[in-house]
């Protein structure tokens, strides 16, 4: 990744990562970075066009095997055709969601084989990690609150439960590279909270 930091933000929906990747950026801008904000799923022309089969209420029959391989597609296309060459020219990228969301809400939130999402995943972006995972952390009552109703966000409690345990066992494990932020408090505190790890854990 030549040169280039890969920063990934995480979180249940609802929790405010679109706004704090904004925050981010521009304060990674104002220190005269050159940043590329984008997000999974959707971040590409392809990329859309999956996004908008994995989050149609109507495509009910989706079976989860398929949801699993069309989120690491959009994947596949976007680590080509925007991360990869944008980490290549030194820029930062700003992700929302990248791998951990497919282990979060595929594996511990629908109970799928978390060592196959992670060895397909890997394969789909050639390997490529975050330098820094920010996860969001809320809990889902709250969260949920300013979430939609599409077909992910149609799931219950219990799933996201579920998914934001996952997010936090995760957290443990790859402490290294994965940092909790508490989505609590002024979207001005959170983003404080956002830039100091950011600080303190690149050299950037
Ligand atoms: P977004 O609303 O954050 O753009 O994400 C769309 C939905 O897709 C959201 O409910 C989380 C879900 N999702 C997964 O279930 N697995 C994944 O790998 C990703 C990237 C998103």
């Amino acid at each position: 990744m030549a040169g280039g930091t890969f920063i990934t933000i995480e979180g249940i929906d609802g929790v405010g990562k679109s706004t704090q990747a904004v925050c981010l950026r521009d304060a990674l801008e104002s220190k005269g970075h050159s940043v590329v904000h984008t997000r999974e799923p959707g971040g590409t022309r392809i990329g859309g066009e999956i996004r908008r089969i994995l989050l149609d209420p109507e495509l009910k029959e989706l079976n989860p095997q398929t949801e699993i391989l069309l989120y690491a597609a959009d994947r596949a296309q976007h680590a080509a055709e925007i991360l990869m060459p944008a980490l290549g020219r030194g820029q930062i990228v700003i992700c929302e969601r990248f791998v951990d969301s497919s282990v979060a809400y595929q594996g511990y939130g629908l109970g799928w084989d978390i060592e196959a999402i992670v060895r397909i995943n890997h394969w789909a972006v050639n390997g490529l990690t975050p330098s820094l995972t920010i996860y969001l952390d809320q809990i889902p009552q709250r969260a949920l609150k300013r979430a939609g109703r599409d077909r992910i966000e149609q799931r219950t409690l219990e799933y996201y439960a579920r998914v934001r345990n996952g997010f936090l066992e995760m957290a443990e494990r790859y402490g290294g590279r994965l940092v909790v932020v508490k989505a609590e408090g002024s979207i001005e505190a959170v983003a404080e909270q956002v830039w100091d790890t950011v600080q303190r854990r690149l050299t950037i």
